[in-house]
């Protein structure tokens, strides 16, 4: 079996009276490929920034290959090697995306690596047309894009994120879509989902959240044809 690249135990956080994560055992191997649903409140976000060092939980512990990062600060989280993107945009709209990815890349390589690594981030995923375009001038969908090969460039083992095709077009989705796969050739991957349309067309293993524990943990097929996730999460409407 692969090994473990990010696990958890017990991980609890309460806010005064609100457990918003209970006691949460989760393991993710590497080069796996992983959505965490619930419905609003469930959880996930605190899950999410609990694990990328955003907050501290109030107890149990969080482990990347084996270290513990419980107390970790992002920064020392990314440095092992995790790319994480969060809802907060991290990218620079008066520069262009060339310059953006470049700045990230300089962060873990040398200036000759920087230019190669911005070179092979824009081509993978797919920048090209508009690597010498400002930020700021960019569409929603392809500011996403940028902030993925931000990750990218720095070669991540893991890589967590946060919604990240939330409010695109299907067209946009699609295209995540091939990067998420394409990153997950060389990273495991976690990522918090709203939109059931691009977990389906990942089609992938699903952790579903609900008032802060885990419900359920299966292929999406499984877990969308599950009455009790049906029950709690989707309604009539799925
Ligand atoms: N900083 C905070 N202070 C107090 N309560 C919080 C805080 N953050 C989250 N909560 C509460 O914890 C619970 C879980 O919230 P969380 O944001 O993790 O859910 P979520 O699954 O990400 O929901 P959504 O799908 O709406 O993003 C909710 O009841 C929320 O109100
Ligand atoms: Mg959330």
């Amino acid at each position: 079996m692969a090994e473990i690249v990010l696990e958890t135990q017990g991980l609890t956080m309460r806010f005064g009276g609100v457990v918003a994560a209970n006691n949460v055992d989760f393991k993710l191997r590497a080069r796996e490929l992983r959505c965490l649903i619930g419905p609003n409140g469930a959880g996930k976000s605190t899950f999410f920034k609990c694990v990328t060092g955003l907050q501290t939980p109030t107890e149990g512990q969080v482990f990347m290959r084996g270290e513990e990062t419980t107390t970790w600060m992002p920064h020392q989280i990314a440095s092992l090697g995790v790319g994480i993107k969060t809802q907060t945009p991290n990218v620079m709209d008066s520069l262009t995306v060339f310059e953006n990815i470049w700045l990230a890349a300089r962060r873990f390589h040398d200036v000759a690596e920087a230019n190669r690594k911005t070179d092979e981030a824009i081509e993978r995923l797919a920048l090209g047309g508009i690597a010498r375009s400002d930020l700021g001038q960019l569409a929603h969908g392809e500011r996403q894009r940028v902030e993925l090969g931000l990750v990218a460039v720095g070669d991540p083992w893991l890589v967590l994120l946060d919604e990240p095709a939330a409010g695109m077009s299907a067209e946009d989705v699609e295209r995540m879509t091939t990067i998420i796969h394409e990153l997950n050739k060389t990273a495991a991957i976690v990522i918090v989902e709203h939109d059931m349309q691009f977990i389906r067309s990942i089609a992938t293993q699903v952790t579903v959240f609900h008032q802060g524990s885990v419900l359920m943990e299966d292929h999406v097929d499984k877990v969308m044809s599950d009455p009790m996730v049906r029950n709690v999460y989707l309604g009539k409407k799925a």
